[in-house]
């Protein structure tokens, strides 16, 4: 296989720039499904497992599930999981997702699930990996190849397969909204040039909160595990609405909080979050929905994105941090494809 950068500087970057072909070609796969390895009418529940990133998408997941499926569905990171002996039997579906199908956690995740009776299925990128063989149905994400170590393409892929999981009927009511997503990610990837000007702007700081809430509360968590991972600055995820519960206490001039609001049924709860913390001295970049003036005025930098369906919503927010992350990391010099201390994939405990 001939792996290249496509002219980009890097791995991370020309991924980024590829997630519309990925979420195309994580469509194109689900677009003519019509039998779910899972017998839906049969589901108690829906357990989602991973970890990193791939944990992350669980929890987005969880809230594609119960929305769509009207399934209580939960997510939980796999190394917890394969350690707490959890209540799981033949009416379970447990969804491993990984980008290699080889994580540790995850794989021993999945074995337990299996002794237990449920019935499982993985999400993954890498064909014939072991989450893929113990799986009783595998879902590929068709991402193509993924070299950075910071996942972003196949992050946007397991989210794309994640709607499309449960049932036929419903899939096929969504794929024509769905096929928009390319576009709307396409639309915030040809201003990548702003955040390479923002991340000079606030690149110095080494204290970074992200919030959100509904599943944009799991696109803070990937937002800061991103910065985290290839910057190395101290950043935190977190539900908006658990501020005041104490990451409050750590707002001042110093602390860069990046508020994920767009235009959603939470888009005023995080409002206030975000005036609370301007209140408090601390600075705010914000993910808007275009014509958001309102929002806009409150905050030091505010990012726009293309207004899109709440569905979509999550694959659209999470662009923006990760672009703000690349240009950060290269900002300071940081080695981006391949960060210290992490592998990409974690084949031991
Ligand atoms: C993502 O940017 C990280 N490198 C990491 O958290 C990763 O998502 C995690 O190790 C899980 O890997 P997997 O998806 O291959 O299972």
């Amino acid at each position: 296989i001939v792996v290249d950068k496509g002219g980009h500087r890097h791995f991370m970057l020309k991924e980024i720039m590829d997630q519309p072909q990925a979420m195309t070609a994580a469509l194109k796969d689900r677009a003519d499904f019509a039998n779910s390895p899972a017998d839906v009418m049969q589901l108690e529940r829906v357990v989602l497992i991973g970890c990193g990133t791939s944990l992350h998408a669980a929890q987005v997941g969880r809230h594609y599930i119960e929305r769509l499926a009207g399934i209580p569905a939960e997510a939980e990171s796999a190394s917890e999981f394969r350690y707490r002996d959890p209540i799981i039997g033949p009416r379970t579906l447990v969804v491993s997702i990984g980008q290699s199908g080889e994580t540790a956690d995850t794989v021993a995740a999945m074995h337990l699930a299996r002794e237990k009776g449920a019935t499982l299925i993985t999400i993954c990128n890498a064909e014939e990996s072991q989450a893929a063989r113990v799986a009783d149905g595998a879902l590929y994400m068709h991402a193509g190849l993924e070299v950075g170590v910071a996942s972003t393409k196949t992050f946007v892929a397991s989210l794309t397969i994640l709607q499309l999981l449960l049932d036929a009927e419903t899939t096929r009511r969504l794929v024509d909204q769905m096929a928009r997503g390319p576009g709307l990610i396409g639309e915030v990837l040809a201003e990548a040039n702003l955040y390479s000007s923002l991340a000079r702007r606030i690149g110095h700081y080494d204290n970074f909160l992200f919030l959100g809430r509904g599943a944009n509360a799991a696109i803070a968590s990937e937002g800061a595990l991103k910065l985290k991972e290839i910057s190395y600055i101290h950043a935190e995820g977190y539900p908006a609405g658990e501020m005041k519960h104490g990451p409050i206490a750590l707002i001042d001039p110093e602390m860069c909080t990046v508020a994920l609001a767009p235009r959603d049924d939470l888009r005023d709860k995080t409002l206030s979050n975000i005036k609370e913390v301007k209140a408090r001295g601390g600075l705010v970049v914000a993910v808007l929905t275009k014509g958001d003036d309102e929002a806009a005025s409150e905050v030091d930098f505010p990012l726009f994105i293309p207004q899109a369906p709440d569905l979509l919503m999550p694959l659209v927010t999470t662009v923006p941090l990760q672009l703000l992350s690349y240009y950060i990391a290269l900002l300071r010099g940081c080695d981006v494809d391949q960060p210290r201390n992490l592998a990409k994939s974690v084949t031991v405990e």
